[in-house]
């Protein structure tokens, strides 16, 4: 156990289902109340170590050129560091003007990124990890839904830099499995079958293995999936 004095707190880890812990802060896109002044909207609230650090600059200017794509998916970005406003403001800038990498340059990165000095914030997210460093933020991602409840959370140690197509992946498959009721297998993405519930009963069971719900694929009694294609996952998602 942590030895505390009287000027910290101890936070309980933020859990799925929970409601994402509230915060005041500063960002480079001004002020935010989190998360109320999200109500409506799905956002990811991420971390990074620090400024002017190699894997942060790539994770930033790849996240930022996708941007578009998670709007799209009614869902905005909210980045965090315990770094300081200037300190963000200059390591911002310096992307812009001067970092190319792959294929990526100019990109400006107009999504809020919190200053968060006092490790306010991070500590109440559970994104000072001591084991890994007690001074950064190790790469915390929380997906978190239009009522403010958390639904993902994914961590990443310092090293390794986050995979993006796959933040936008559990994105759309969390929004796919609210607007139909189902579940999602591994590797999911639109157009691929979905997961039903299992079968609650034997009679259901025994329903079901007699492929009497027809619009089912059953490989055996608790495991049936069903199409959705990917048409009808883009209309009600991304609403295209
Ligand atoms: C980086 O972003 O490059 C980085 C940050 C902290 C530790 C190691 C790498």
């Amino acid at each position: 156990m942590e030895n505390l004095n009287e000027n910290q707190v101890a936070y309980p880890m933020p859990r799925i289902g929970d409601a994402a812990p509230e915060f005041q802060a500063v960002t480079t896109q001004g002020n935010i109340n989190f998360p109320a002044d999200y109500k409506g909207n799905w956002v990811i609230l991420f971390s990074h170590p620090a400024d002017f650090t190699p894997v942060c600059t790539s994770e930033f200017m790849t996240f930022a050129t996708m941007e578009e794509k998670f709007a799209e998916a009614n869902c905005k970005l909210v980045g965090l560091s315990v770094d300081g406003l200037y300190s963000h403001i200059a390591w911002l800038l310096t992307i812009k003007e001067k970092i190319e990498y792959r294929d990526m340059k100019n990109v400006e990165v107009k999504f809020p990124l919190i200053e968060d000095i006092s490790m306010n914030v991070a500590k109440k997210y559970g994104m000072i990890q001591p084991g890994e460093s007690s001074t950064q933020a190790v790469r915390a991602v929380f997906i978190i839904d239009p009522k403010g409840v958390i639904r993902t959370i994914i961590y990443y140690p310092l090293s390794l830099g986050r995979n993006f197509d796959e933040l936008y992946r559990a994105l759309v498959a969390l929004q796919a499995a609210d607007a139909f009721g189902v579940a999602t297998p591994a590797d999911w993405r639109p157009g691929d079958d979905v997961i039903i519930s299992p079968a609650g009963s034997c009679g259901k069971a025994k329903d079901r293995m007699e492929g009497k719900e027809e619009e089912l694929d059953c490989k055996d009694w608790f495991f049936c999936t069903k199409k959705i294609s990917k048409e009808e996952v883009l209309e009600k998602v991304l609403k295209k």
